[in-house]
C-alpha cells in the first residue's frame, strides 16, 4: 500500500515511518510512504504557504495553490487515482472499522493542515474525506497522519509477525482485548492466572473471551451496546460479572 502525505513537515512523516512494525513493513516493500511539501510548490522568495483569515480573527489559513499543486504532484506520482483524506478535528472519527476499510485500498493521499486550517475551497474541490483521530485539537494534521499510517500499515498482509495478532486486537471484534502476561509466573506484583498455565487451550480461549467481554463491559459499555452477544458470550459475561462482584465485595471488606 502507498501513502502520499502532503505536509509542511516531510521529515517528521518520513521519520515516523522508519520505526518498528511500520519501518519493517517499509523495508520489506509492503508499504511505501512518500511526503510532499506544499512549500516546494509555493511562489515568491518567501515561499508563503499561508495568509491571514478573511473576515479577521487570529491565526493563519493555508493557501489553496501550494496545496493544490502538491496534491497534483502526489496524484501524478502513481498511476491509480488515490482518495484524498484531510486530517482535521471536523472529520469523521477514525475507528478500527474505518482503518480496516482503508487498509484494503492500494493507496491514499493524506493531507495535513497547520495553523487555523486550510482554505475551505480546497477542501470542497480536492478532498474526498475528512478524518479526525479523536475529539481533541492537535497543532496540525501531521501527527494524525502518522497515526493513520500506523493503524493501517500494521494491517497489511505480512506486516505483523503473527497473522493472529491483528485478529486479536482490541476493537477488531467490537470488544477490547483480554489481559496478557509473560514470565515470571510468580512476582511480587501477583501471579499469572492459573488457567493460562494449564495447557488446556479450550479453557484458555474461554477465559480470554470472558476477559474481553468483561473488560468491555467495565471500561467501554458503549461498545457492548452496538453488539448482539450470542448465548455463549452472554453466559461468559454473566460469569465475569458474578466473579467481579465477588472480587469487589472482597475488596470492600
Ligand atoms: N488536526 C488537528 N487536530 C486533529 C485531530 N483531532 N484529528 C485529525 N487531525 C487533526
Amino acid at each position: 500500500m502507498r501513502f502520499d502525505v502532503v505536509t509542511l513537515f516531510p521529515e517528521f512523516v518520513r521519520q515516523c515511518a522508519g520505526f518498528g512494525v511500520i519501518g519493517r513493513a517499509v523495508e520489506r516493500g509492503l508499504l511505501q510512504v512518500e511526503a510532499w511539501n506544499p512549500r516546494d510548490y509555493a511562489e515568491g522568495g518567501y515561499r508563503r504557504v499561508d495568509d491571514s483569515v478573511c473576515g479577521g480573527g487570529p491565526g493563519m489559513v493555508m493557501l489553496i495553490e501550494p496545496l493544490r499543486k502538491a496534491l497534483a504532484a502526489a496524484q501524478q506520482a502513481a498511476s491509480d487515482r488515490a482518495p484524498v483524506i484531510y486530517l482535521s478535528p471536523q472529520g469523521q472519527r477514525l475507528t478500527q472499522e474505518k482503518v480496516k476499510e482503508l487498509a484494503g485500498l492500494p493507496r491514499v493521499i493524506l493531507l495535513c493542515g497547520r495553523y487555523e486550517g486550510i482554505d475551505e475551497r480546497l477542501i470542497e474541490h480536492e478532498v474526498d474525506e475528512e478524518l479526525s483521530i479523536g475529539d481533541y485539537v492537535l497543532s496540525g494534521g501531521d501527527l494524525a497522519a502518522a497515526v493513520v499510517i500506523d493503524a493501517i500499515g500494521r494491517l497489511q498482509e505480512g506486516a505483523l509477525g503473527d497473522t493472529q495478532s491483528a485478529a486479536q486486537d482490541s476493537f477488531s471484534g467490537g470488544l477490547l482485548d483480554c489481559p496478557h502476561y509473560t514470565r515470571p509466573v510468580s512476582h511480587a506484583f501477583g501471579e499469572v492466572p492459573a488457567v493460562l498455565l494449564s495447557g488446556d487451550h479450550a479453557a484458555i480461549d474461554r477465559w480470554r473471551r470472558m476477559q474481553s467481554l468483561g473488560r468491555t463491559w467495565l471500561r467501554r459499555p458503549d461498545l457492548l451496546e452496538n453488539l448482539t452477544l450470542g448465548q455463549d458470550d452472554q453466559r461468559l459475561l454473566e460469569e465475569f460479572k458474578r466473579e467481579h462482584k465477588g472480587r469487589t465485595h472482597e475488596q470492600d471488606h
